[in-house]
């Protein structure tokens, strides 16, 4: 155990205020505590004085409070702990890494009896690889689920460069691991060619994705009683289809442009030929390619993502969407989609449709012959292709949609926003392309309102570029591609959005 120094130690009111709330005033404590601590989700002032190791000085009375504090004060100050051993300033992690003994003891203490206070421990001791070993020793025995005791695990490993998972840890490396061994060498075979700067920051933002996640979790169990989502994850695979009768694309081309000169396209022996500058696009497996090799550099390593999407997905909603609790389900995005898409005439674009389980919804509703499913990456595509052979399947890119002005008739952007490389050009394009009365579907995330979630919220998804948008900026880039927002729902950090394509001129 620790020894403290006998002076009185520095104590904040803050602290003080959270250890003696009532339950019911817990969470609202916690938060005034970590804007005493300086953990906010707001970016700091980069003009404003600003001390990194400001919270040193309370990181004993923090470690003191979490010997004595149980239940979900406990969790909370562990919580604070975790985050700290994060801060910019190296004396507060010193100050907090000093603790380390005593956070085994509290582990060894509670860890059984409260999943709060395992959680928010073990988010506090992941941040500890030079203890791996001790870490591992004291945890083996307690009853941690197997995806956090997987997560926690990677973030203690050291980078191995001879098979580094860079970007297979998420949700938690188990899934990665039990793929077929040919997927599992053709992923490492990728990701030992990076360079070893590149491999490195990839690994540490894979790190911070976990912990993020992890902390989050920890949040919400610490403040819903202990609870945590149960039950497995839905499975969004679709089912295998028999070969549709020829390519569903070509029944599109006339909606279609050339993505290099705005020229029309054709059908051309097997292939699609632009009739301006007589550039041939490659059409292969139902699936025409009008991307000019934008997303071709990442191809290999989204071509296993399907294996392990619905993981991915429901994991990221949740941290993301702040969907813990199950607030928004499967069924809800599916009858939100029904209810939302109105399409007027024209093809029914479902843009960066992924592996498919929302353009099947569309499919369903509208019918096959109405839908295109565009995406960058031909992996996803594939899979679309094989579960809806009778759908259109165009690789192309959101930034540059290869369609003609106001040629489709409603547009859907589903879970995606967030990842494309500029979300108010995206915007601009679908308002470029859609009808006058076509609606624009979209389902994307908001900073959540909570400040303390939201800086777990706000971390790195590893490499993968994700902005969450304001409602208000959202209005605003509608406003300017000529679309109205006609309904917005926005349960836990979900944004919701229905929006109609105006009258043009
Ligand atoms: C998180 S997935 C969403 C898939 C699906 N809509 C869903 O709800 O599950 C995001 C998709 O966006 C695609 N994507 C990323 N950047 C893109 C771009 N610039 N243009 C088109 N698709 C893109 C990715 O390949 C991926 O399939």
């Amino acid at each position: 155990m620790t020894t403290y120094p006998t002076e009185p130690l520095p104590r904040l009111a803050a602290l003080d205020g959270l250890l003696a709330a009532p339950a019911g005033r817990v969470p609202e404590r916690l938060r005034g505590l970590a804007a005493d601590l300086g953990i906010t989700g707001t970016a700091a002032d980069p003009d404003a004085a600003h001390d990194p190791d400001a919270a040193e000085p309370a990181v004993p009375a923090l470690i003191a409070a979490l010997r004595t504090t149980t239940g979900p004060r406990g969790a909370a100050v562990a919580l604070l702990l975790g985050l700290l051993a994060e801060a910019p300033g190296e004396r507060v992690r010193a100050a907090v890494h000093r603790g380390f003994t005593d956070y085994l003891e509290v582990l060894a203490e509670r860890g059984r009896d409260s999943r709060a206070e395992l959680l928010a421990l073990t988010f506090l001791v992941a941040h500890f690889p030079q203890e791996r070993d001790a870490v591992l020793a004291a945890t083996a025995g307690l009853p941690l689920p197997a995806g956090d005791r997987a997560r926690l695990r990677r973030c203690l490993d050291p980078l191995d460069p001879q098979d580094p998972e860079l970007t297979r840890i998420w949700p938690d490396p188990t899934h990665w691991r039990a793929l077929p061994p040919a997927e599992r060498e053709f992923d490492r075979a990728w990701m030992v060619q990076a360079p070893a700067g590149m491999m490195r920051t990839a690994y540490e933002l894979d790190t911070r994705s976990l912990l993020a996640y992890s902390g989050a979790k920890a949040l919400w169990a610490a403040e819903h009683g202990g609870e945590e989502p149960t039950g497995t994850d839905p499975d969004l695979r679709l089912p295998a289809a028999t070969a549709g009768t020829g390519p569903a694309y070509a029944a599109h081309l006339a909606a279609m442009r050339c993505p290099s000169c705005e020229g029309g396209l054709v059908l051309d022996s097997g292939a699609v030929a632009c009739t301006a500058c007589g550039t041939v696009f490659p059409a292969d497996g139902g699936t025409v390619d009008l991307s000019l090799g934008v997303g071709d550099p990442h191809e290999p390593m989204t071509k296993n993502v399907p294996l392990c999407y619905s993981e991915i997905r429901s994991a990221f909603l949740r941290w993301k969407g702040t969907n813990w609790g199950g607030a928004v389900s499967v069924q809800d995005e599916d009858e939100y989609l029904r209810g939302a898409v109105r399409p007027v005439d024209g093809p029914i674009l479902d843009l960066a449709a992924g592996t498919g389980r929302w353009t099947a919804v569309l499919a369903e509703t509208h019918g096959a012959d109405r839908v295109i499913a565009l995406d960058l990456s031909a992996a996803m595509l594939r899979q679309v292709h094989a579960g809806l052979p009778d759908v259109a399947t165009v690789r192309g890119s959101a930034l540059n949609l290869p369609f003609r002005d106001a040629s489709l008739g409603a547009v859907n952007i589903w879970n995606a926003l967030q990842s494309l490389p500029d979300q108010a050009a995206a915007i601009a394009e679908v308002g470029r392309c859609l009808r006058p009365g076509g609606t624009f579907t979209l389902m994307t995330f908001r900073p959540s309102t909570d400040p303390l979630y939201r800086v777990f919220q706000t971390a790195p998804f590893g490499v993968i570029p994700v902005a969450l948008s304001a409602p208000e900026d959202l209005r605003a880039w509608l406003t300017a591609a000529g679309m109205t927002l006609v309904s917005q729902w926005t349960p836990g950090s979900f944004v919701f959005i229905t929006a109609v394509r105006d009258q043009i001129g």
